[in-house]
């Protein structure tokens, strides 16, 4: 329990973190990989690069010292955040350097500020929230090992099928080495692979969501080959049938919840349809009797993923309805057949269509993507706790 004093010099410090922005974790950042360099085979590096993971940090740090007196409004972010680090194999001693390297940021960007009755506001309040963050994923990791197929850490697992889905999206069946059931998950989570091979220049996690239902023998996830991409173009050029992966547990907070009767609208955008190939696959596996929209947008056919297999599903079963846009089609894309529209995806048309009572919508996709479709629901009246989305790389507020 904090002090009301530690509380009040948190609090304090919001303008100064506010003025600071992410050069704080920048800062933060650089310092950290320059004294315990590896970290480098525990961070996502390109993350680094384009800002992302240091604007998530900066958003987390600072909505705690905004909130530290009203800790419950952080609770969702606390458990995407730990979801995220347990992914990572994130370990209680860990939290010594970070913080360490925390404290020494803000001695360094803003040493007037930087009191000694400040830093030991800080480094209290930093020792709570990761108290609360070491508890809440041993709390993880233990369920994750105690549930029938479930395990700690790292376990082999072996490519069973390495199947093209799309010209960018192969997708992979790894099932355990030891022969032994895979613990379930939620569809909509995603697993967590720890890359290590001596064609890479540091070891790296990466997340895939889980694109099929849970079936308690194997897992698959797709990939798509990023252009300059580490894990993704190592995925596809020398990851094969046979070879041997380091798999952690699957997590994540972005889920499906809803009962038979509940319409259920899936929208993705390109590679963000794994999550919800999963959650169509589970709704049509348990007879979900509501009404379930399949909404996809991509390039054009050549980039048009799983195609035959949701048309397949649609044609089996009479709650399902699908549409589906390309940006550009190319000329041996057949319309109404292969697409339904061309362009971005426009959910004008669609509105009386999916606009149920009480009909839930998860979506996935480029953040412009999510950001439209958000802002598109949102417009309609859509209650936001109806609206769920992931987003692939560290998390951003849409
Ligand atoms: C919850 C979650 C679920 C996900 N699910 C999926 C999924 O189902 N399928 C899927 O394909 N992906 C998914 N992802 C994304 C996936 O985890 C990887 O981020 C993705 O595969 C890219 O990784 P990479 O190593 O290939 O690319 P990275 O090496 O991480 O690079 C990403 C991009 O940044 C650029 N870049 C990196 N470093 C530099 C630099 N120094 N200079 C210039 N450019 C740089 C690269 O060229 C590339 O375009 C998911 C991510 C999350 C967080
Ligand atoms: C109180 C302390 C911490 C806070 C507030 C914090 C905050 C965050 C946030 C906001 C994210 C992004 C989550 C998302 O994408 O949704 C994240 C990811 C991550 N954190 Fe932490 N974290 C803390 C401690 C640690 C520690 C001790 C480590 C271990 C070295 C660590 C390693 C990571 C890694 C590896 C990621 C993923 C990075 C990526 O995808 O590039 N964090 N953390």
């Amino acid at each position: 329990m904090l002090e009301a004093r530690t509380i009040e010099i948190v609090k304090s410090t919001v303008p100064l973190l506010e003025s600071a922005n992410t050069a704080l974790t920048e800062h933060f950042y650089q310092r950290m990989f320059r004294d315990n360099p590896e970290l480098k085979d525990v961070f996502n590096l390109s993350h680094q690069h384009t800002g992302r993971q240091p604007a998530a940090l900066f958003a987390a740090v600072l909505a705690y010292a905004k909130n530290i007196d009203n800790p419950a409004v952080l609770s969702t972010a606390v458990e995407r955040i730990a979801q995220k680090h347990t992914g990572f194999s994130i370990q209680p001693e860990q939290y010594a350097i970070v913080g360490h390297h925390l404290l020494e940021t803000i001695k360094e960007l803003a040493p007037d500020a930087a009191t000694p009755e400040v830093i030991d506001a800080w480094a209290q309040a930093y020792g709570a929230l990761a108290d609360i963050f070491i508890g809440r994923e041993e709390q993880i990791y233990a369920e994750n090992e105690n549930r029938i197929g479930g395990w700690r850490g790292t376990r082999n697992f072996v490519v069973k099928e390495k199947q093209v889905e799309s010209e960018l999206i192969t997708s992979f069946l790894l099932a355990p080495a030891d022969g032994g059931p895979v613990v379930g998950f939620k569809p909509g989570q995603y697993l967590n692979l720890h890359l290590v091979s001596d064609q890479l220049a540091h070891n790296e996690y990466r997340q895939y969501s889980l694109c099929q239902a849970p079936n308690g023998e194997n897992y698959r996830i797709a990939v798509k080959r990023e252009q300059g991409g580490v894990a993704s173009s190592f995925m596809h050029d020398q990851v094969q049938v046979g070879d041997t992966l380091q798999v952690l547990p699957p997590s994540g907070d972005f889920f499906m919840d809803v009962t038979p009767q509940t319409p259920v609208v899936l929208l993705s955008g390109g590679v963000g349809l794994t999550p919800m190939r999963a959650m169509l696959d589970q709704l049509l596996s348990q007879n979900h009797t509501a009404p379930v929209y399949w909404l996809h947008a991509c390039e054009n056919g050549a980039q048009h993923a799983f195609k035959t297999d949701i048309q397949a599903r649609r044609q089996a079963h009479a709650n399902l309805e699908t549409h589906v846009w390309y940006r550009q089609p190319q000329e041996t894309d057949r319309p109404a057949e292969d697409y339904d529209a061309s362009g971005l995806m426009d959910l004008g048309k669609l509105r009386d269509a999916i606009c149920q009572p009480g009909a839930h919508y998860y979506f996935c996709g480029p953040v412009p993507f999510m950001a439209m479709v958000k802002e598109t629901l949102s417009g309609w009246g859509i209650a936001d706790d109806q609206l769920h989305y992931e987003v692939f790389g560290p998390h951003q507020s849409l």
